[in-house]
């Protein structure tokens, strides 16, 4: 494989997908920061927070009493972004170290909390960039990941070129190192780099084409459907097919999207 590519990119497509999903799945990460009791004083690491959807209520929270939040963020456009974002006097304890997270050192014994969402699941080489991050933790300092368990996903009517296109993704995710079901295999994997898992809580979202999450789930799969097309056994043919079966769905006052499992997976080290 070539240098890691991060294949949804900083488009201003992107962009705008990104804060349309932020607002369908907010309550989920605020939750998660909520039952952890992320508060001020704590010294906290976001990976790959894009377009800081989750990193600046982070940062909020976080604020006062020493509070601290760092931020790795590979992408120069989102970096830039973030700094523009924080350069106020409320966010004087952001930093954003630009790079990808394995070039990035961080100081050892040195996070309460490192948070990631949507993130793993691009990486190759996972175990190597939890243990650069469990490297990074206090003892006794939290890791949290929220990421997919992707084969709950589902839809109704039963589209018969959706499992071509659910192989074909995965195939794209593949093509980088990258695993849409990685969330499954997070807790194995936090054992083997001295974390011990304390909890796993699973979310999914149901609705129909009048739902948030089914337009989620189009912004992605209709929005990205020439980049899948490129993966077997995709062809131009089936994904054209795809895209009409997709939009005939829509108006079938039964249709349901069921969506892809995301598991919060926390360790303690
Ligand atoms: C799907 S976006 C999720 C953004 C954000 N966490 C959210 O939930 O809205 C994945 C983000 O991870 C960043 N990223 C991917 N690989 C990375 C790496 N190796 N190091 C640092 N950032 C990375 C991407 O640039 C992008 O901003």
């Amino acid at each position: 494989m070539a240098k890691y590519e991060y294949i949804l990119g900083d488009s201003s497509y992107e962009v705008k997908r990104l804060a349309f999903q932020a607002g369908v799945w907010r309550d989920m990460t605020e939750g998660l920061f909520d039952r952890l009791k992320v508060g001020p004083g704590w010294k906290c690491l976001e990976v790959g927070p894009g377009t800081g959807t989750t990193m600046l209520p982070l940062a909020r929270r976080v604020r006062g009493k020493g509070g601290r939040l760092d931020a790795v963020e590979r992408s120069p456009r989102y970096a830039e972004y973030l700094r523009r974002k924080t350069r106020g006097k409320p966010y004087a304890h952001v930093r954003i170290l630009e790079g990808e997270l394995l070039d990035v050192s961080l100081e050892r014994n040195a996070y309460d909390f490192i948070f990631a969402r949507w993130v793993f699941l691009f990486l190759p080489k996972v175990e190597e960039h939890l243990r650069h991050l469990a490297r990074a933790l206090k003892p006794g300092g939290l890791l949290a990941i929220e990421d997919y368990h992707r084969d709950p996903m589902a839809i109704y009517p039963r589209l018969p070129t959706w499992p071509l296109l659910v192989t074909a993704d995965r195939a794209w995710f593949a093509s980088q190192g990258g695993d849409l079901n990685i969330a499954g295999r997070l807790p194995k994997l936090f054992r083997r780099v001295g974390l011990k898992t304390i909890e796993i809580t699973p979310h999914t979202k149901v609705g129909s084409p009048k739902t948030d999450v089914w337009r989620w789930a189009e912004a992605y799969f209709i929005g990205y459907l020439d980049q899948i097309a490129k993966f077997k056994p995709f062809t131009p043919k089936t994904a054209a097919r795809f895209k009409r079966e997709w939009l005939a769905a829509k108006r079938d006052p039964d249709a349901l999207f069921i969506s892809p499992m995301i598991l919060d997976v926390v360790g303690r080290k």
